[in-house]
């Protein structure tokens, strides 16, 4: 619109030049609309398909294209029109008209229509999409720079308490080691996500440093994770396949490398994949395992540097 503007001022100073200006921008405007409506429907970047519940967004984009569309269509025939119709003509003057409170009235309402048309849909779908099913399963998503990981609630179906400020190697996910919700917890250390099919789930987004946000075209939904504080929607998968996920959100350099994948499937392999994951208990018990190896490990070392160490090397002298 902005573009049609500058060239109906451009246009209008031509037309008081000649006359082939003014019909040359007369066509270029018509060329104008006729090639955005051309590209509209002929355009190579439409949406993927959906792959989730979340019709509802795609039909409310739909129509703010056509509102969007439509009076983008009508200003521009309105200017092609003044450009013929008040072009230069010697000896005509223009009318002076400060104020035309018929217009002003029809042009406010106009206007009031519009944006509620183009506000009111997404306001229904916004609270839609924040109210979730008492049957969802519960996700955690959590971002860092520069990957994702996930953590499923266990049998008891809740997750523990967490809390970013006690995120530590020993405890990745900051959880709350008095919770007993939390022993059960299910922890996807990879950026590969494995969801049921026709089951909606609650997406709780943490970050534990920058802005990010999650996003998989094909659910048609998305949100920012906000490191401190914890975010949530719904959506539900309805097509078995693997999806990409991205981060739509600037994060730093490797913004771009933010990729994961989100695969949909059948109860018998979804579970299959769930029991391969590791619970936050068996994470802890390997993880002192670990440590204990390590110190046994530094304890052989210290023998062996020490002077009076049976396992001193020979002097070779
Ligand atoms: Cu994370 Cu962009």
């Amino acid at each position: 619109t902005a573009y049609a503007i500058l060239s109906g001022l451009v246009g209008s100073e031509m037309c008081i030049r000649d006359r082939f200006g003014c019909m040359f921008t007369g066509l270029l405007f018509l060329a104008v609309i006729i090639g955005s409506i051309v590209f509209h429907v002929w355009t190579p970047w439409w949406w993927t398909d959906i792959a989730s519940n979340w019709s509802a967004m795609d039909d409310t984009i739909i129509l703010s294209f056509w509102i969007g569309g439509g009076v983008f269509i009508l200003v521009c025939l309105f200017m092609v029109y003044c450009i013929f119709r008040y072009q230069y003509k010697e000896g005509r003057r223009s009318e002076y008209k400060p104020e035309d409170k018929k217009l002003e009235k029809g042009l406010t309402w106009l206007t009031t229509i519009g944006v509620v048309a183009l506000l009111a849909p997404g306001l229904v779908v916004w609270n839609n999409y924040i109210r979730v099913p008492d049957n969802a399963i519960q996700v955690e998503v959590m971002a860092w720079q520069w990957g994702w990981k996930y953590r499923l609630p266990g049998q008891d179906g809740k997750l523990g308490a967490s809390n970013n400020r006690i995120i530590s190697d020993d405890n990745p996910y900051g959880l709350n080691i008095d919770d007993p919700n939390g022993k059960d917890d299910v922890f996807v250390e990879s950026n590969e996500l494995h969801l049921l099919k026709d089951r909606p789930v609650k997406i709780l987004l943490r970050s534990i440093d920058v802005l990010h946000n999650f996003y998989v075209p094909q659910f048609r939904s998305k949100m920012d994770a906000v490191p401190g504080t914890i975010t949530f929607y719904w959506f539900e998968p309805n097509k078995n396949g693997e999806y990409e996920v991205l981060c739509a959100e600037y994060c730093g350099v490797a913004h771009y490398a933010m990729r994961g994948k989100v695969v949909v499937e059948d109860k018998g392999s979804y579970n299959k994949w769930l029991s391969e994951q590791e619970t936050f208990s068996s994470f802890t018990a390997k993880n002192i395992n670990n440590k204990l190896n390590k110190k046994k490990l530094v304890k052989i070392n210290n023998l062996s540097s020490n002077k009076n160490s049976i396992l001193k090397e020979q002097d070779v002298r």
